[in-house]
């Protein structure tokens, strides 16, 4: 049976201007949902319904709002399998790294709910007798929230649960193909408790995102806007936001490389580079995008890795595979472009390309029905090929090689991106010479360019964002606002800077 879903605010449903229909990858004659897109109308609506509940929400006290984080925590758990099957279902991630997914909602409501108990703000001596000074943490107000669909639910609730226990309301637009794995974790989140309107969910395309986001900007509704998605569109909203200014929180794109020393564990980065570069497709932020490896091992690893990728089970997400479809047609569009980038000095080394189908197929599966595609890893990438220096959203790993560690980095920081890095390497002082040379916001030693845990700092540089940190309690300065307090109690007025008592030194003191 086909959901129909549309947006929420206030706790009710919203009007629809047109439909779209959510289907899955991996059988794409099945719709998903059927799913209202709302109008520029009625995102700037919600946004003045979000700023009303917002008042209300924020005098709720912080323990008890992490007492409602708690639930949704709960919530989650126990619905963890079947939200995991929908993702699978709705954007052909394989079902253990959907749970996963699930889990990282989980481990992020885990780490804020004793947040509400904190939200530490400061004591300060003040220059002054009989005076004190404090620092509070304000929430922003309402934040608007516009989210990809390679983490359907993961990644909004890096946004969403801190941002509400805060204080703040939310507005959320997910992306349209993932829209009912999205409804659905908004329909846990009510049920822990959230008074209406404090989070609302709007379905709309990226146009009509952009006008509503500009009309609830100008009518000051939104204070704060979180964003993942590509570069390009992400200098877009900082451009609308710093007009209004405002900082958004941007986490975009990434061309994250895994740099391989000659004193590394050979089958460790192979295991690495396999599942960072085709886990969900290569179709992470933090998907790897090319491989620097030493000259002197080059050949050695191209052809362990090439072997282990032609071996990678491609297949149905429900199933145990490395990778199922690609996310949603309009990627794989994308996906052929990038494919056009490979040139005749390039060697792909991991036999067919394309999309799997009975003629084409990837060992004996003819990925019939859905949108799958070979993984390819390309060899003999340089540094001025697009393959290196582009963001290529999907299963594609260049390799490239180096001679020097200081060339590596180089080569490493050269696309301008900075969200993820990898080393492999057994000697702590390449270690420690990558991570200070590296521009990325995230280091990886011996492990992946993935698998960010979820209370440390997520974010990216360059391309990749403007500085902005998700996650842990860095992320808790993108949803509050500090206030300083002074408080005299001394009578009078006490005039700062002026009115401060001087200790005279002697100095002309010399032993
Ligand atoms: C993303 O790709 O947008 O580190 C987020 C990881 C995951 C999150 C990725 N925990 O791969």
């Amino acid at each position: 049976m086909t959901r129909h879903i549309v947006s929420v605010m206030g706790g009710k449903d919203a009007a629809a201007a047109s439909t779209y229909e959510s289907v899955n990858p991996a059988r794409t004659g099945q719709v998903v949902a059927r799913v209202g897109l709302a109008d520029a109308d009625t995102f700037a609506a919600a946004c003045r319904t979000a700023k009303e509940a917002q008042r209300e929400w924020a005098r709720v006290p912080a323990p008890v709002r992490g007492r409602v984080i708690a639930s949704i925590g709960r919530l989650v758990e126990a619905n963890a399998e079947t939200l995991a099957h929908l993702v699978t279902e709705e954007i052909g991630k394989p079902f253990k790294e959907a749970l996963g997914e699930v889990r990282e909602i989980v481990d992020t409501c885990d780490f804020f709910l004793g947040e509400g108990r904190r939200l530490y703000g400061q004591t300060v001596p003040s220059e002054m007798p009989d005076k004190n000074l404090f620092t509070f943490r304000n929430p922003v107000g309402v934040a608007a929230v516009i989210t990809a669909g390679n983490f359907p639910v993961a990644v909004p609730s890096w946004y969403l649960v801190p941002a509400l226990l805060c204080g703040n309301a939310v507005v959320w637009k997910p992306a349209e193909y993932a829209a009912a794995s999205a409804h659905a974790m908004y329909q846990l989140f009510v049920a822990a408790g959230l008074p209406d309107g404090v989070l609302n969910i709007v379905f709309a395309d990226g146009a009509d995102t952009f006008a509503g986001l500009d009309k609830a900007l100008a009518e000051g509704t939104v204070q704060k806007v979180g964003f993942t998605g590509s570069s390009a569109v992400g200098s877009k909203i900082g451009e609308l936001t710093g007009r209004h200014l405002q900082a958004a929180c941007l986490e975009l794109g990434g061309k994250n490389p895994m740099v391989i020393m000659p004193d590394a564990d050979l089958d460790l980065a192979v295991e690495g580079a396999l599942f960072s570069g085709f886990g969900t497709a290569g179709q992470r932020c933090t998907s790897l995008g090319t491989v620097i490896v030493h000259e002197s091992i080059h050949e050695e690893f191209v052809e362990r890795f090439a072997r282990a990728v032609r071996n990678a089970k491609i297949g149905d997400p429900e199933q145990d595979v490395l990778a199922g479809p690609l996310l949603d047609q309009k990627f794989a569009d994308r996906y052929e472009e990038f494919l056009t980038w490979i040139q005749p000095h390039h060697r792909v080394v991991s036999g067919e390309t394309g999309k799997i189908t009975a003629d084409n197929p990837h060992h004996d599966f003819t990925g019939e029905g859905g949108i799958y595609y070979h993984p390819v890893v390309v060899d003999g990438v340089r540094p001025d090929d697009q393959l290196f220096l582009e963001e290529t959203f999907g299963p594609i790993v260049g390799i490239a090689s180096f001679q020097t560690l200081d060339e590596a980095i180089e080569l490493a920081n050269l696309p301008g991106y900075g969200l993820s890095s990898s080393i492999y390497t057994t000697d702590p002082k390449n270690a420690f010479r990558f991570r200070e040379g590296i521009s990325a916001g995230m280091v990886s030693v011996n492990n992946s360019t993935s698998g960010a845990e979820a209370h440390l700092p997520f974010g990216g540089n360059g391309k990749s964002g403007n500085g902005s940190r998700q996650s842990g309690m860095w992320v808790l300065d993108q949803f509050t606002r500090w206030q300083a307090m002074n408080w005299d109690h001394s009578g009078r007025l006490q005039k700062a800077q002026m009115d401060v008592a001087d200790i005279t030194p002697d100095m002309d003191f010399r032993l």
